[in-house]
């Protein structure tokens, strides 16, 4: 276990990469979306952390922006249908023996009698996808790294949390640790991993502490560090806290960081389910998609299938921002549709009209009023430009203008693009600067600005730079009159300094 810490130290060409590299950050504010979206509520706090260096994004308490380090108000936890969160918002479940108590460990029992072929089916079977962002098949994922022939294999949890206006993963962490660490042993059982890594954002001071005694109970009853009962297999878990950076999240750079390598986007081929950690096959997976493995091993997987819609199988967790009436952690099936998000659940806005809600990630397109009957479902959501992402919702008021959403959006890309590829590094930067300048009704060049982000599209190997590309297409041409401009930016009357000033 030392031995990570040891690779994991920072040398100079690594440590320039993060925001964190020397912590703490304490006293600083988020810089996070959903806390631009509260702006308004609390000017000073946010005027404070725009400028704040080190940039913080995001202390994941949206649900009171805007928010600082230390923040930890309690968030209100609701679910409609309760398979992730049992015991998430109830005080949490944070000592080992009471969580076997309460039939925790069962699923764990339950998958070491079986074959791994059929623990694997079982999740195949349950239609479980990936809640980091892709919506990948994870039985897929799990069959590959089982499949792939090599002396070692490991499991990463990927708890890095960078989607702006998700807190689902930090709630699991500090209110159900032992949920996930069985999860872990599950899949590490299932692929044959004998050694594995949860990677924690550095902005969870609490999910650390919390996660840390958890390991440690884990190991003092047996279930991590030794043989796993009836079985030869054993496993070991690491906690690896980040040092800030969005990009950490995007699974193959946070490969390179658990290396100490700097953490830039990988190539691929090959795959990290054949070569990832150090080169050995690697299971990756997010915090929300393991935590629904023991639930799906426990009470089988056609009773997790027969929850939600189309090809989006399960309950999702969801992140409501302040702007709603009802801000806090849900847990809802899959098939519900954005208007009963944000009207019954969120119970709309507590001020001022709705201009869209950003769904998933802060990359993903706004989505406007007119499209909320659009049900929470993988291709739905594709289909209107949106994505289930991360499962923030961050609701903006029409005391944001497109023009200032664009800019903020920029400034946010272009301070975590990895510069791996030269359109996403200096393209996003370009972008935000251009976008600045029309926020502030400074004319700019229209067909420049639609050349970069076609070689943005084009030129980016991750999702970061594609996802730029796609925000800027879907939501908006600050030099260009959009239908979806909202009224501020345009007014009832008619064009703003912005549309006024710039070419078409
Ligand atoms: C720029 C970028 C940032 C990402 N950030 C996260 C993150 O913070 N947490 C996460 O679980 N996945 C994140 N992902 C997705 C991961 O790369 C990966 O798909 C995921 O961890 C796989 O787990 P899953 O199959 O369980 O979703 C990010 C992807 C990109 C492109
Ligand atoms: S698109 Fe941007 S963030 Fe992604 S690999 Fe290229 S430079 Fe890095």
């Amino acid at each position: 276990m030392e031995s990570l810490h040891e690779h994991h130290h920072l040398g100079l060409a690594t440590a320039s990469f993060y925001h964190l590299a020397h912590p703490p950050a304490t006293g600083h504010a988020c810089q996070g979306l959903a806390c631009f979206a509260a702006r308004h509520d609390a000017p000073q706090r946010w005027s404070a952390a725009s400028s704040d260096t080190p940039p913080l994004y995001c202390v994941g308490q949206c649900f009171r922006g805007p928010a600082a380090w230390g923040d930890d108000d309690p968030t209100p936890v609701t679910a409609r249908r309760a398979v992730l969160l049992t015991h998430v918002g109830a005080g949490g479940m944070r000592d080992i023996g009471t969580y076997r108590k309460g039939g925790g460990g069962q699923a764990l029992q339950r998958a070491l009698t079986l074959q791994r072929d059929a623990l694997i089916g079982q999740i195949v079977r349950s239609g479980l996808r990936g809640r980091g962002g892709a919506g990948f098949p994870t039985g897929r994922k799990w069959q590959a790294v089982a499949d792939a022939k090599a002396p070692r294999k490991y499991l990463v949890v990927n708890a890095d949390e960078g989607d702006p206006g998700s807190f689902s993963d930090r709630l699991l962490l500090e209110d159900d640790p032992f949920r996930l660490i069985e999860a872990c042993m599950i899949a590490a059982v299932a692929v044959g991993a004998a050694e594995g890594f949860i990677y924690l954002r550095q902005e969870y001071a609490a999910a650390q502490t919390i996660l840390q005694a958890a390991l440690a109970q884990a190991r003092a009853h047996g279930w991590l560090g030794h043989p796993l009962p009836g079985c030869e297999h054993s496993f070991d878990l690491t906690l690896v806290v980040g040092r800030g950076s969005y990009l950490c999240g995007e699974e193959t750079a946070l490969l390179n960081s658990l290396e100490g390598r700097r953490p830039n986007v990988r190539v691929r081929p090959p795959q990290i389910t054949e070569q990832g950690l150090w080169g050995a096959p690697t299971l990756v997976n997010n915090v929300e998609t393991l935590c629904a493995v023991p639930w799906i091993i426990t009470h089988g997987a056609e009773a997790y299938a027969a929850l939600g819609h189309g090809r989006s199988r399960g309950t999702k967790l969801l992140s409501l921002n302040s702007l709603f009436r009802r801000p806090g952690l849900y847990e809802v099936e899959f098939g519900i549709t954005l208007r009963q998000i944000v009207e019954d659940l969120g119970g709309g806005l507590r001020r001022g009209r709705l201009m869209g809600v950003m769904v998933g990630r802060p990359l993903a397109g706004l989505i406007p009023p007119s499209l909320l009957d659009t049900p929470l479902e993988y291709e739905a959501m594709q289909a209107i430009g949106g994505a289930v992402g991360h499962g923030g919702v961050i609701a903006f008021a029409d005391d944001t203008s497109i023009a200032e959403l664009m800019a903020e959006v920029f400034r946010f890309g272009a301070g975590e693009s990895c510069g791996t590829c030269t359109p996403c590094r200096l393209g996003s930067a370009e972008l935000a600067r251009m976008s600045a300048d029309a926020k502030a009704g400074i004319k700019g060049d229209g067909a420049r600005w639609r050349a970069l982000v076609e070689a943005l599209a084009a030129g980016s190997l991750c999702g970061h730079g594609r996802g730029l590309a796609d925000f800027a297409r879907r939501t908006f041409s600050p030099f260009r009159r959009e239908p979806f401009c909202c009224t501020r930016c345009c007014g009832p009357a008619g064009r703003s300094r912005i549309c006024a000033t710039t070419t078409a």
